[in-house]
C-alpha cells in the first residue's frame, strides 16, 4: 500500500456510517424541537480567534492546534472546536439584533494534535449547540435536559451527568488565591505542566490527568465554596430545576474544563463503557465571550457531543442495522438487461433501493449476489419473460415466488413491505 490515512485520522465507512447517520438524524429532530437551527461554520479560521477564546494557557492552544501560514502568510488554524466560530458568526452578523435567544447547532470535523488512543483522534466530529442571549438558569437546564433526551432517544443509558459552577470574574480571583495557597508549598511535587499552570492559571491543575497530581490535589478548596451571591443563586436555581425535572446528576467541583472561556455552569456526560476517554459530551456557560469578540454583553451557553465516542457506545449496545436493497434485478441477455434497467429506474423513481445486474453473469451467480447483499426480492427477466411481458419474482426471505406483469412489478415490492420477514 502506498498511502494510508494519517495517524489519529480515520475513514468512516459502512456499516459504521449507518450508526453515524442514525445519530445525526435523531439529533437533528430533537434539536429542532427545542428551537435550535443549523449553521455551517468554516473549518479554517484565523489562529487569533482560538487563542483569544480558548486561551493561551489551555492545552488546546498551547500544544494541539493545526496551525499553518496560508499563501499570503496569514496564520490559519483548523478549528479545534466550534464555539469560537459560532461566537464570531454571532457577532459578525449582528445576530443580537434578532429575537433573543438565538439557538444554533453545527456538526462537523474538529482537529486537535493530541496523542491518539481509544476514543481520542486528531480529526474527530462533534455535534455542537450554542444558545445566545439568556442568562437564566432555565436556559442552562433546557440544554442539559435536551442533551439527556437526545442521548436517551439515541439509545444510551447508564450515563453520568456531572455538573459544577466555576463562578464569574467577581468570585474567581478569591478562588484562585485559595488554590495558590493550597498548592504553593507542594508545588515542586507536581508535574512540569502543573508547575507552569500554577503561575498562568491554577484552575487548570484541577484538570490534570497525571496520577501524582490527582493525588496531590486531594483536599483542594472547592470552587463552589467561593461563589458570589449571584453565581450561587444561579447554580442553586439550576440544580432546583434539574431535580424538579427528574435529572440525576453528580456535583463535581473539579470540573473546570480545558477551555478558558467558561463562566458559571460547566457540565460533562460520561460513560464508564468508554475507558480513559469517557466524556461523551461536555459544555458550559461563556457569558463574557461575545463581548470579548466585540459584540454587546451577551450571555451564552452550549455543549458539544463527541461523535466517535457516541457511535462507539451505540455500537456496543445495539445490533448492527445495515440497510439492504428492496430488490435485485437479475437478467439474462442484452435485451433483458435493457428491460431490467428500465424497471430498475421506474422503481427507484418510486423511492425503492434497487440493485441490477451488469453485463453477462449466470443466473446462479446473480441470485447468489442478491442473497449476499441481503435483497428482499429477486426480479428475474429472461427471454421467456420478455416475450410474455412478465417478470419472475422470488422472495429471498420466504422463498415464495411467482410471475407478475412488467407494469405491475411495484406491487410485489410493496407486498413485501407489509409482510415482515420471518
Ligand atoms: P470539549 O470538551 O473540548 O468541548 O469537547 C466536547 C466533546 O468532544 C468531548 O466531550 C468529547 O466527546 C469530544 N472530543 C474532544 N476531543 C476529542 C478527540 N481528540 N477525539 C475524539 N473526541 C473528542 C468543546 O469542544 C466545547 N466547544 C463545547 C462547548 C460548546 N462548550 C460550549 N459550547
Amino acid at each position: 500500500m502506498i498511502y494510508s490515512a494519517l495517524k489519529g485520522v480515520q475513514d468512516i465507512m459502512p456499516p459504521d456510517i449507518f450508526i453515524w447517520q442514525r445519530i445525526e438524524s435523531s439529533a437533528r429532530a430533537i434539536l429542532y424541537n427545542y428551537g435550535f437551527r443549523e449553521i455551517r461554520l468554516p473549518i479554517i479560521e484565523s489562529t487569533e480567534l482560538f487563542i483569544r477564546s480558548i486561551g493561551e494557557t489551555s492545552d488546546i492552544v498551547d500544544k494541539e492546534m493545526y496551525t499553518f501560514p496560508d499563501k499570503a502568510n496569514r496564520s490559519i488554524t483548523l478549528r479545534p472546536e466550534g464555539t469560537a466560530s459560532a461566537v464570531r458568526c454571532y457577532v459578525e452578523h449582528n445576530l443580537n439584533t434578532l429575537q433573543s435567544p438565538q439557538k444554533f447547532f453545527y456538526a462537523g470535523p474538529m482537529f486537535r494534535y493530541e496523542r491518539p488512543q481509544k476514543g481520542r483522534f486528531r480529526q474527530f466530529y462533534q455535534i455542537g449547540v450554542e444558545a445566545f442571549g439568556s442568562a437564566a438558569p432555565s436556559q442552562d437546564a433546557e440544554l442539559i435536559i435536551m442533551l439527556k433526551n437526545l442521548l436517551e432517544q439515541i439509545g444510551l443509558r447508564e450515563l453520568s451527568f456531572e455538573i459544577n459552577s466555576i463562578g464569574c470574574e467577581a468570585c474567581r480571583p478569591d478562588y484562585k488565591n485559595a488554590l495558590l495557597a493550597f498548592f504553593g508549598d507542594k508545588l515542586g511535587e507536581f508535574c512540569p505542566d502543573c508547575v507552569r499552570r500554577y503561575s498562568v492559571n491554577p484552575l487548570r491543575i484541577l484538570d490534570c490527568k497525571v496520577e501524582r497530581c490527582i493525588q496531590l490535589r486531594q483536599g483542594a478548596p472547592a470552587v463552589t465554596d467561593f461563589l458570589c451571591v449571584d453565581c450561587r443563586t444561579h447554580f442553586d436555581e439550576l440544580l432546583g430545576i434539574l431535580t424538579l425535572m427528574g435529572v440525576r446528576y453528580a456535583l463535581n467541583p473539579n470540573l473546570v474544563r480545558g477551555l478558558d472561556y467558561y463562566t458559571r455552569t460547566t457540565f460533562e456526560v460520561t460513560s464508564e463503557h468508554l475507558g480513559a476517554q469517557k466524556a461523551v459530551a461536555a459544555g458550559g456557560r461563556y457569558d463574557r465571550l461575545v463581548k470579548e469578540f466585540g459584540g454587546p454583553d451577551t450571555p451564552a451557553i452550549g455543549f458539544a457531543i463527541g461523535m466517535e465516542r457516541l457511535a462507539a457506545l451505540l455500537k456496543e449496545i445495539s445490533p448492527e442495522q445495515t440497510p439492504a436493497p428492496k430488490a435485485f434485478i437479475a437478467t439474462l441477455g442484452k435485451e433483458a438487461e435493457k428491460e431490467g434497467f428500465k424497471i430498475a429506474e421506474t422503481l427507484r423513481a418510486k423511492g425503492h433501493w434497487i440493485e441490477q445486474n451488469y453485463g453477462d453473469a449466470t443466473l446462479k451467480s446473480q441470485l447468489r449476489k442478491a442473497d449476499r447483499i441481503n435483497a428482499d426480492i429477486a426480479l428475474i427477466i429472461g427471454e421467456n419473460e420478455l416475450q410474455e411481458g412478465k417478470v419472475q419474482w422470488k422472495n429471498l426471505k420466504t422463498k415464495e415466488q411467482g410471475m407478475i406483469e412488467i407494469n405491475n412489478v411495484e406491487s410485489v415490492l410493496t407486498d413485501v413491505i407489509q409482510s415482515p420477514h420471518p
